[in-house]
């Protein structure tokens, strides 16, 4: 677990079996970058950026530019929290080869610490490609969002065939060398059972309290993005209420001729 407060930056070395349970939230922006930190263990830079400040309907046209973007702005804003910033789609499924070109823009142009990237088994060969030439991988397994258009969006491993298939992705992606791996969208009992069987840390996102972290889309956990709210997402705070009641007041203000006031104003010193 992190000290909040403490001084120096987490590598992906503070990823133990054991050390959590790891807190992790995704950030897009420094603002918002600067007052996640403190409290995270891992700030990732998911390509969820998409759908929440794009407002995209998948993370499938997501780019690598984007990716670097929000990643540099994330890291202008930390201190404390590894950054893990998304491989979007497309930016590495072709082969280990594009797969590591893109990594390596990602990890000299943004600075973070790790990619992370989607997929198990049919991925493994690429993971090993990359974390045997330097760049630490965070997998990705269970509901993976960017194959939406193969699978859906649907709770993996209700069925043995189908748990079985996803405890597999796990183990190839462990062996493979990834330093953590993400578990979407699957019941608790898989879940359960692949934190137990993995000798990396599991991070859940809709998987199971299990898990050796946990991490949520910042803006689902603040209330900010409502277009619509996954299941397993907990509401820490209600921040569009708060944007929407701060507008509606300023709007007031305005049209009563009431901002800016006298003290926002600056007058010409008085005559003598
Ligand atoms: O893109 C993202 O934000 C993610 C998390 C939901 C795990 O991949």
């Amino acid at each position: 677990m992190s000290v909040p407060g403490s001084e120096r930056r987490l590598t992906v070395r503070h990823f133990r079996k054991g050390s959590g349970p790891y807190v992790c939230l995704t950030a897009y922006t420094t603002p918002m970058a600067r007052l996640l930190d403190p409290h995270a263990d891992l700030l990732l830079v998911g390509d969820s950026l998409g759908m929440v400040l794009y407002g995209l309907e998948t993370t499938l046209p997501v780019t690598l530019e984007m990716m670097i973007a929000h990643g540099a702005a994330v890291m202008r804003g930390t201190r404390h929290a590894c950054v893990v910033v998304d491989m979007p789609f497309g930016s590495y499924q072709e082969s280990p080869q594009l797969a590591f070109r893109n990594a390596a823009r990602i990890l000299t142009e943004t600075g973070c610490a790790a990619v992370k990237l989607e997929g198990g088994v049919e991925m493994a060969e690429t993971i090993r490609f990359l974390t045997t030439r330097g760049v630490p991988v965070c997998g990705h397994i269970g509901l993976m969002p960017q194959a939406v258009n193969a699978s859906g969006y649907r709770t993996q491993g209700r069925d043995d065939a189908e748990a079985a298939g996803v405890t597999e992705d796990a183990g190839a992606v462990a062996d493979a060398g990834a330093f953590a791996m993400v578990i979407e969208g699957t019941t608790r009992s898989l879940a359960t059972a692949i934190t137990r069987a993995v000798p990396v840390p599991t991070i859940g996102i809709g998987a199971a309290p299990e898990c050796d972290g946990q991490v949520l889309v910042s803006d689902d956990m603040l209330g900010l993005f409502t277009a619509f709210r996954p299941r397993f997402v907990k509401r820490y705070a209600d921040l569009s209420a708060a944007v929407s009641q701060a507008a509606a007041a300023y709007a007031d203000d305005v049209r009563a001729r009431k901002f800016p006031g006298p003290e926002h104003c600056v007058d010409p010193p008085a005559k003598t």
